[in-house]
């Protein structure tokens, strides 16, 4: 690990967001070191992945929303986030600091990031292996955190897709916006993975 660029995550961390998501972040990247060595994925990326993927998760609907204001979206359905559920902006702002902040130039460290929420149609491992960190990292504590957990370190795919099911039945539960987004990934990984 290159301790200067270890540090300056863990500064800029620790001034933007509350201990609960400091811990949530190395938790997160923690756990996706352990999934990309049993996974035969580079554990440095999936450390700063980890590391960075919630690096802009405290701000406000507001800020995130100005934050795009004046950049290129390079992602599609930003303005039916904006509209419906704006917090789902911060994986892709997390993206754009990642890269400006802290100049990581490895694109699929970067897109681990910005899909560690919604996820995409073709997902990498390593962007895999983030979204389900995300979801079962230790400080995570509901229902099926621990099982699934579990199941990540044998199959990281059963894992993956046992995440989405629940991240989609969350949001259908609680009657929520499904980001289209969201759909794109399950109809790829039904039809090709599964
Ligand atoms: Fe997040
Ligand atoms: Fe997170």
């Amino acid at each position: 690990m290159n301790i200067d660029i270890d540090e300056e995550i863990f500064k800029y961390l620790s001034l933007h967001l509350n201990l609960k998501r400091l811990e949530h972040s190395y938790n997160v990247a923690n756990l996706a070191v352990l999934l990309a060595e049993k996974n035969s994925v580079n554990t440095l990326k999936a450390w700063l992945a980890g590391l960075l993927h919630d690096c802009a998760k405290s701000m406000t609907d507001v800020e995130l929303i100005k934050f795009f204001k004046n950049r290129k979206k390079s992602f599609k359905y930003f303005k039916e986030m904006s509209v419906n559920s704006p917090r789902l902006l911060h994986s892709f702002a997390g993206e754009i600091i990642a890269r400006e902040r802290f100049k990581i130039k490895d694109k699929s460290v970067l897109k681990a990031i910005k899909n560690h929420t919604l996820g995409r149609k073709n997902m990498s491992v390593l962007e895999r292996l983030i979204f389900v960190s995300d979801s079962i990292s230790h400080d995570r504590k509901w229902k099926h955190a621990e099982v699934l957990r579990e199941l990540a370190k044998e199959d990281l795919n059963r894992a993956f897709f046992e995440v989405l099911v629940q991240k989609i039945a969350y949001v259908v539960r609680n009657s929520g916006w499904l980001c289209p987004q969201t759909i794109d990934t399950w109809n790829w990984y039904v039809s090709n993975v599964k």
